[in-house]
């Protein structure tokens, strides 16, 4: 049985004050063992403390080992710093930052070599949805995952997040991400085999809430969700966290 993960992104959010009163709420979270729970923060808070059953995750990393990088952040270095998590793709840093594939798989590549999880993002924007186009890019930004040997893509999470949903308060139907979780599912069967697939997490992530995350956490093929909005406020994150069993 695949782990359920309930993954927080507090994207450029909370001051040091804040985000240690937000830590300080989590030592009374309840969690099944069958539950992972990762909190990404910005770079500068990555040295506080978090209950040991809350692990690490950066929200971005460097596609370069080490050198003259100014403003950067390698894996070398967050490994240093105990992070267990990277998200990487994110669509914001797709959109604002034009990160491109290549960029990506060798960040997921030097995550990898440093034994830390890569949280890849994929999803549809609006008009891709509304153009019936949503199968199609999905299956283009999985392909750039799929030159990974089958052993190291074992190593990778997968997070869905339908741009559209992202923020907007407008999440997608249960069935609407169970349809493409699935489709995931049958793209990683196709390059590699059954049992890869069946063990990949593949989360969810858009306007997930307390409201929603029951629904989407009970569909077969989502194995627990990636929280922007509501991991920002310790009753709601909670809340999502006692929906993961
Ligand atoms: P949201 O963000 O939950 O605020 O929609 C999710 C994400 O961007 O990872």
């Amino acid at each position: 049985m695949r782990k359920k993960v309930v993954a927080g992104n507090w994207k450029m959010n909370k001051s040091l004050e804040e985000a240690n009163l937000l830590l300080s709420e989590f030592n009374s979270i309840k969690k099944s063992d069958n539950t992972e729970i990762i909190i990404c923060m910005p770079y500068p808070y990555l040295f506080l403390e978090t209950p040991s059953f809350v692990k690490k995750g950066a929200q971005n990393v460097s596609e370069h080992l080490r050198g003259a990088y100014t403003g950067e952040v390698s894996a070398e270095m967050l490994k240093s710093m105990r992070v267990e998590y990277c998200i990487v793709g994110h669509s914001e840093r797709r959109k604002y930052f034009k990160e491109c594939d290549d960029a990506l798989y060798a960040k997921v590549t030097r995550l990898i070599e440093n034994e830390i999880t890569p949280i890849f993002c994929i999803g549809e924007l609006l008009e891709e949805r509304e153009e019936k186009k949503h199968f199609h890019v999905i299956k283009k930004q999985m392909d750039v995952l799929f030159n990974l040997s089958k052993d190291d893509f074992k190593k990778i999470m997968i997070a869905y997040e339908p741009v559209w949903a992202i923020g907007t308060g407008k999440t997608a139907s249960n069935e609407e991400a169970e349809e493409i979780h699935h489709y995931i599912r049958i793209l990683i069967e196709e390059k590699y085999e059954k049992a890869t697939a069946d063990e990949i997490l593949i989360l969810y992530g858009g306007s997930c809430s307390a409201l929603n995350a029951d629904g989407l956490f009970s569909m077969p093929n989502i194995d627990g969700g990636l929280i922007g909005g509501a991991s920002l406020q310790g009753a709601d994150f909670k809340a999502i966290i006692s929906a993961a069993h």
